[in-house]
C-alpha cells in the first residue's frame, strides 16, 4: 500500500502517519525528517537545505525525487509507505507517477488533511519531539502522560524544530497554498483523492483514515 498524507504545516501529517506505522506496518517516509537529519548530519544536501527550511521555502524538486526514488528502492518498503511531506509540487508529484511506474508500484490513496489556517500556528509552535525516539507532542493538545518523560521510550530529553516559529510558519503556509495546494485537483482528477477533517481531535482523525482505508 502506498499513501500520501496531504495537508498544511500542522495538519497533523506526522502524527497520524505515527499511528498508521504502529497499526499498519506501513513505513512512514517524512521528507522533512529526512532533511532535518541531513542538516543534523551537515551532509551536503543538509548544508543547502538549512537555508532554505528556515525561510519556509521548498528544497529543490531534483534532490527531493532522488532521495524518495533511493529510499522506496530500499527492502523495508515492500511492506507499504505513508508519504508525509512528499510530493509537494506538481513536478514532484509528476516525477512520483513515474518512479512508481518504473518500480511497479502503484499509489492507493491521497488523504487530504483539512484544516483552517487558524489553528496551525498554535499547533507547530507547541509541537516538541521526544530526542530519543522522534515521538511527536504539544504543549496543549498532546502531553505525555507524566509530564518530562516520553510515553513511548521514557526519555526525558525533548527537541524543537528551528523552522517552528510563527514567522516561518506563515511563509511555510504561503508556500502550502501557493505550491502544495494544486495538488489536490491533480489527484482529484485521477480519483484518488480523500479527506478527512484535521480540525477533527487526534483520535477522530485517525477513525476517520482508518474508515477510509477498510
Ligand atoms: P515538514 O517537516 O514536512 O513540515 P510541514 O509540512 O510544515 O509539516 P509539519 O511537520 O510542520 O506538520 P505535520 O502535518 O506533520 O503536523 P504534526 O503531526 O507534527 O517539512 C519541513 C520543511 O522541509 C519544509 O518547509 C521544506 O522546506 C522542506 N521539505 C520537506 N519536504 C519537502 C519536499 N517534498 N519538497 C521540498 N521541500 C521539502 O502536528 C503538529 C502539532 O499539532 C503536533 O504537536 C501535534 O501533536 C498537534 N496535532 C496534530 N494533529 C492534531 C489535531 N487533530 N488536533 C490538535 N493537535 C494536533
Ligand atoms: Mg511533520
Ligand atoms: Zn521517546
Amino acid at each position: 500500500m502506498i499513501l500520501i498524507l496531504l495537508g498544511a504545516p500542522g495538519a497533523g501529517k506526522g502524527t497520524q502517519a505515527q499511528r498508521l506505522q504502529a497499526s499498519h506496518g506501513l513505513i512512514q517516509l517524512s521528507t522533512g525528517d529526512m532533511l532535518r537529519a541531513a542538516v543534523a548530519a551537515g551532509t551536503e544536501i543538509g548544508l543547502q537545505a538549512k537555508s532554505v527550511m528556515e525561510r519556509g521555502e521548498l528544497v529543490s524538486d531534483d534532490i527531493m525525487t532522488r532521495i524518495i526514488s533511493e529510499r522506496l528502492d530500499q527492502p523495508d518498503c515492500e511492506k507499504g509507505v505513508i508519504l508525509d511531506g512528499f510530493p509537494r509540487t506538481e513536478a514532484q508529484a509528476d516525477a512520483l507517477d513515474s518512479m512508481l511506474s518504473d518500480k511497479k508500484m502503484a499509489l492507493n490513496a491521497v488523504i487530504e488533511m483539512k484544516t483552517d489556517d487558524g489553528v496551525l500556528v498554535e499547533r507547530v509552535t507547541g509541537r516538541y519531539t521526544c530526542a530519543k525516539c522522534g515521538a511527536g507532542y504539544h504543549d496543549s493538545f498532546l502531553k505525555p502522560a507524566k509530564e518530562g518523560v516520553c510515553d513511548k521510550c521514557g526519555g526525558g530529553e525533548f527537541s524543537r524544530r528551528s523552522d517552528d516559529t510563527a514567522e516561518t510558519v506563515k511563509s511555510r503556509l504561503q508556500t502550502y497554498h501557493n505550491q502544495t495546494a494544486p495538488l489536490l485537483p491533480y489527484y482529484k482528477d485521477k480519483g484518488i483523492l480523500k479527506q478527512v477533517d484535521g480540525m477533527a481531535e487526534i483520535d477522530e482523525v485517525t477513525r476517520q483514515i482508518e474508515a477510509l482505508l477498510s
